[in-house]
């Protein structure tokens, strides 16, 4: 990663804010010092993502994702480090110095970009297999389902060819290792019989993320066969719920809205027809990943899925989703066609057209899928469907859009609006509002990854967050806990690192992230600063904490010494010795804090 001095890097660092920067990707709410959100790299419905503007970090208490502004940029931009720094040094306005980077420095600009590499290595690869002679079947294919050769090229379409380790020959001889090419998911790895390819025989779609770099393929089979679609597992460059097949052209159209659809296929006949705002979720759930993608590149959606059932499912479930994320939204009719690609061939872009502009509400699309499942001329059945969408009506959280839609419903399936506001009115006060609230926090699984952790490590990590956060107590904390006290490797680290800049008063923790090259590891140091134990609220009860913590971590670092000592080694006794005197002497502290 020397590319860039590591003094440039912090000062680029230093001069971005992390809570304006991520504020424009996530929407940020004040709770206490922290900003919380919804996190942009898993799938909630309640904020476990925090982010903190005195330690200049970010941390999910979710899924565990953290890290400083570089690595916010890494993950959700799939930028390598040097273009991170590149992107944030343009936007404070700090000048870089100019240099072409030399292999060597290529070499060091990590994993991240040797999988970008590799990805297009074999988009190329595949690109020009489909227009040579063994790619001609595969060429058919895609014409007789009525692709132009401009929209092949468009999409980057290409072929696998039918021999199964030719791609993994081919970036052998380009340089790349085994170890990389099993991590780009476009090879495995056998011990005994070598590297195979993922893909043979297929029609391949290459997956662009946001910026139009290649991250992962799909393949198709040509004709019948099961699975209909291959595609990459999720890597280090590949999130499949935060990726949006044509997004990245989409984002470039002169169209407002953008027309969210199933799959490959869909995008492709969509933006064929002239409809290039169109893009799709890749047959996985729609997830609020997807969501906070889109709403960085427009304020409507208008849902494209199949006119089947999985498709009217997969549409019910995206719906609420786009809500929270403040999108409103509108559902297409596509009928009597199946989906896009069918609906191009036969009734063609000018009824779409039509199709766009009559799209229905996407609450009131809800609420007719439901009406299905009620015989509205029989009163219990009339009276269930009344209060199912008493219970749906609740979900919106303003009195005044309550009561439009149910203005909207009373008008549609002939209801008394005021009964239905009776109703909806007696289900709020039973505290439908706040039960929905609670089932979204139990759903959300905030403390999944907090349970499993170890306790001892924990008071590692707690006492490397209350340093941090309380500087005044290193004086008295270093000298009873030592960096090689921490028991664990990555706390072992950022206790160096932060016992440094507290000796100098320079406390910084947002750039020891950066000591680190692995994202991995760069979560981890955000993990470890983001550590609590929950409020504690008198001094008194705080001292003792930490009275506690510190004796907890000291001891734990005694046992792992005692553990490492040799028995027959008599200065190894004595050590033991000394080590419980020492212990008994701490008891004896007790600490001031202001
Ligand atoms: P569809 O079966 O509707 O595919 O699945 P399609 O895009 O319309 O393709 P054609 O027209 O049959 O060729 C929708 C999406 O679900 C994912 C793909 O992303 C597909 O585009 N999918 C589907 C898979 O990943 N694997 C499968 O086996 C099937
Ligand atoms: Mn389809």
């Amino acid at each position: 990663m020397a590319y860039y001095g590591d003094e440039i890097i912090e000062e680029v660092r230093s001069r971005t804010d992390i809570v304006d920067l991520i504020g424009q990707y996530v929407h940020l709410q004040k709770k206490g010092v922290n900003y919380m959100g919804l996190c942009p790299f898993h799938s909630e419905k309640t904020g476990s993502f925090s982010v903190s503007p005195s330690k200049q970090m970010y941390h999910c208490f979710g899924c565990g994702k953290g890290g400083n502004v570089y690595t916010f940029l890494m993950e959700y931009e799939n930028m390598t480090f040097t273009e991170a720094v590149q992107e944030l040094a343009g936007r404070c306005g700090v000048e870089l110095p100019k240099q072409e980077m030399t292999q060597e420095q290529r070499a060091a600009e990590g994993k991240r970009s040797k999988l970008l590499e590799i990805n297009k290595e074999a988009a190329t690869y595949f690109y020009t297999a489909l227009r040579s002679k063994q790619g001609e079947k595969a060429f058919k294919y895609f014409e007789e389902r009525q692709l132009s050769k401009e929209t092949m090229q468009k999409f980057g379409l290409g072929y696998s060819l039918m021999t199964s380790d030719d791609l993994y020959k081919y970036l052998r001889n380009k340089g790349y290792s085994d170890d990389i090419l099993k991590d780009s998911g476009l090879c495995t790895i056998d011990e005994r019989r070598g590297g195979f390819d993922k893909f043979w025989n297929r029609a391949m779609f290459p997956i662009m993320d946001v910026n139009g770099k290649v991250v992962a393929f799909g393949g198709r089979v040509m004709g019948e066969g099961e699975p209909k679609y291959l595609n990459s597992p999720e890597t280090m460059i590949f999130n499949k719920s935060r990726t949006l097949y044509g997004l990245y052209l989409a984002k470039k159209s002169r169209r407002k809205a953008i027309i969210l659809c199933e799959g490959y296929m869909d995008v492709i006949a969509l933006h064929q027809a002239g409809f290039d705002n169109a893009a799709a979720s890749l047959g996985t759930a729609f997830t609020n990943g997807h969501a906070s993608m889109l709403r960085r590149y427009t304020d409507e959606i208008y849902l494209c899925y199949d006119s089947d059932g999985a498709g009217v499912k997969a549409a019910l479930r995206a719906i609420p989703i786009l809500r929270q994320e403040g999108i409103p939204c509108k559902v297409i009719n596509m009928r009597p066609a199946k989906d896009p690609d069918e609906f191009m061939k036969t009734l063609g872009p000018e009824e779409f057209e039509k199709r766009i502009a009559e799209a229905e509400n996407s609450f009131l699309y809800t609420i007719r899928m439901m009406e299905a499942d009620y015989d509205r001329k029989d009163p219990e059945q009339k009276t269930a469907f009344q209060m199912a969408i008493a219970d749906k009506i609740l979900e919106f959280e303003e009195e005044i859009e309550r009561n439009n839609y149910l203005e909207s419903i009373a008008n549609i399936y002939n209801f008394s609006y005021d009964e239905m506001k009776r109703l909806v009115a007696k289900k709020a006060a039973k505290g439908g509002i706040i039960a929905h609230e609670e089932r979204a926090a139990l759903k959300s699984g905030m403390h999944s990854a907090a349970k499993k952790e170890d306790g001892m490590l924990k008071s590692e990590r707690l006492l490397l967050t209350w340093l941090c956060e309380d500087p005044s107590i290193f004086k008295q904390v270093s000298e009873l806990i030592t960096p090689e006290d921490y028991t664990e490797g990555m706390n072992r680290k950022v206790a160096s690192a932060l016992y440094d800049q507290l000796q100098k008063n320079a406390l910084n923790p947002a750039a020891i992230v950066n000591m680190f090259e692995e994202e991995e590891e760069q979560g981890m140091v955000a993990r470890i600063f983001n550590t609590t134990v929950g409020e504690i609220e008198s001094a008194q009860d705080r001292e003792k904490a930490l009275k506690e913590t510190v004796l907890r971590v000291k001891k734990n670092a005694m046992e792992a010494r005692r553990k490492s000592l040799d028995p027959a080694d008599p200065n190894a006794l004595m050590s033991v010795v000394e080590d419980k005197k020492k212990l008994q002497e701490m008891e004896k502290i007790s600490f001031k804090l202001s």
